[in-house]
């Protein structure tokens, strides 16, 4: 079962957005099935390992974004993108160092978090994006 789905509410009504937050749903809940069904190590690390470089890319997208636009809550928003970079970066080093580490935990926080911070932050980025003519 995914640890996270994809719905219209969690919509931010652009669409690069949107795509990219359910690629990044789709990572989280394939790395999670991975621990999940006990699969082979390595394949875990691969997949932590992408799910993180694609956060990164989708944090760099909507930052660009917010500076193109002149997004007067820029620094917030992008504080918030760097606090999850460390925690993700986090399970990506206990899982590549082979420490014993509980990762069904890290991942709730982290599906917990994307939907948080999809609902409240990205949501009201999107709203000043419409209203720039972005869709
Ligand atoms: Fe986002
Ligand atoms: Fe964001």
């Amino acid at each position: 079962m995914p640890i996270l789905e994809w719905s219209e509410d969690l919509s931010v009504g652009v669409r690069v957005i949107d795509t990219e937050h359910m690629q990044l749903i789709n990572m989280i809940n394939k790395a999670y099935d991975s621990v999940k069904n006990m699969e082979e190590e390595k394949v875990l690390k691969e997949l932590v390992k992408d799910m993180y470089d694609y956060a990164l890319s989708h944090f760099s997208t909507e930052d660009r974004l917010m500076e193109k636009h002149g997004y007067p809550a820029l620094e917030g928003h992008g504080k918030m993108h760097h606090d999850f970079t460390m925690k993700a970066e986090a399970l990506n080093l206990l899982v590549t160092s082979g420490n014993p580490v509980e990762p069904v935990k890290v991942f709730k926080y982290l599906a917990d978090w994307l939907t948080d911070h999809i609902l409240k932050t990205d949501k009201e980025l999107g709203k000043f994006l419409n209203e720039k003519g972005v869709e």
